[in-house]
């Protein structure tokens, strides 16, 4: 079964065997099927943040459940279900038309709602833990559904504990998250206020941020339904202060934000387009020309491909800097 119309790279490997779940009772009686349960297991939402390096020898579960849901909230927030399988990007503008905004900022992120958890996306000052409340996943090893909380999901930048081991296995079937009643802008991310201020527009409401959101992305951004790609291919890496002050002292233009703890997040396409990688190919991948962050598939790449520019970038990226950069797509 082939796998390219099911990552967003475009890459062209195959799986075993290939089954859509459209419901949680699909997805238990599969499992129940010992020939099933046996294989190894992918599951796939949108596609949107892995590199297949090869074909699978296994079981895809594509997760295909629909449905959203505006649930009663509570004194300060309202709350909303999203069925995995929704569409990240078409359950945000959803639920603006709802009139409750919170989500405006991770406008236009490609994937599924059930993935959004998995490696807490953000984009433009804000993540989904912020306004997660809770999740169902399906536990194959005991085959139990069980309500996860914040805690649990063990949330990190660009990391929860679906990508552990510990987390693993599971299979996520809806998420819930919490937005405020009370709504406010959330326009901590410079580029994001400076391009809200450029309308002339001081008090936007959710739908001008999204809007905004929206227009940014799309400027330095590719489209993965047009130039195969998974998005940042490397998370900005996390150095401690004193590296980052000694690496200011011979690069002063780095590109740096402070963390709460003192270490000092470094803007990863900063340091690769510095080493003069935006624009370039290697075979059939490529280097994003508007944002060197991101790796593309110039047309019939291969997993291998996509591997062998990032070694290279980061093999370079070591070499001028001393900074490990560690890519953030799942490899499979
Ligand atoms: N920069 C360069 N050259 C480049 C790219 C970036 O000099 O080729 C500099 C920019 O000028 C800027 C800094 O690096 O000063 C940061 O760039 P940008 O604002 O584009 O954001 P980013 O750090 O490259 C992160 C996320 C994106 C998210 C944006 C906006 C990660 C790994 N990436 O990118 O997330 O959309 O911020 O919030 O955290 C994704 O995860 O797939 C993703 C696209």
């Amino acid at each position: 079964f082939s796998l390219q119309s099911l990552n967003t790279f475009g890459i062209d490997a195959r799986a075993r065997t290939y089954l859509r779940v459209d419901s949680a009772d699909q997805l238990r009686a599969a499992l129940a099927a010992p020939e099933l349960a046996a294989m190894r297991r992918l599951v796939l939402g949108g596609g949107s943040n892995l590199l297949l390096t090869g074909d699978f020898d296994g079981l895809v579960l594509h997760i295909a459940l629909q449905g959203r849901e505006l649930l009663a909230g509570d004194e300060h927030h309202h709350h909303v279900r999203v069925a995995a399988g929704e569409n990240w990007h078409g359950f945000v503008q959803w639920t603006l038309e709802q009139g409750v905004g919170g989500l405006e900022n991770l406008s236009l992120i490609p994937g599924t709602a059930g993935a959004a958890p998995i490696q807490n996306i953000g984009a433009y000052g804000a993540e989904t833990r912020d306004s997660f409340h809770s999740l169902t996943a399906y536990d194959p090893a005991s085959g139990e559904s069980l309500t996860m909380d914040a805690a649990a999901c063990r949330f990190g930048y660009r990391d929860s504990v679906f990508k552990h081991e510990a987390g693993r296995g599971l299979v996520i079937l809806d998420v819930t998250f919490a937005l405020p009643r009370q709504w406010r802008p959330n326009l901590r991310y410079a580029e994001l206020a400076q391009a809200v201020a450029a309308q002339g527009i001081a008090e936007p409401t959710a739908r001008q941020v999204a809007d905004t959101v929206i227009a940014v992305r799309s400027r330095k951004l590719p489209d993965p339904a047009v130039i195969g790609n998974a998005g940042s291919f490397f998370k900005n890496p996390v150095v401690p202060g004193a590296q980052c002050l000694a690496l200011l002292e011979r690069f002063p233009a780095l590109v740096h934000h402070r963390q709460a703890d003192g270490a000092e997040k470094l803007a990863a396409g900063w340091l690769i387009d510095q080493c003069g990688w935006k624009g370039r190919n290697l075979g059939a991948a490529g280097v994003y020309e508007k944002q060197a962050l991101v790796l593309v598939n110039r047309g019939g790449a291969t997993g291998e491909d996509v591997r062998r520019l990032a070694a290279a970038i980061q093999a370079d990226v070591m070499a001028r800097f001393g900074v490990q950069l560690e890519p953030e797509p799942v490899f499979v």
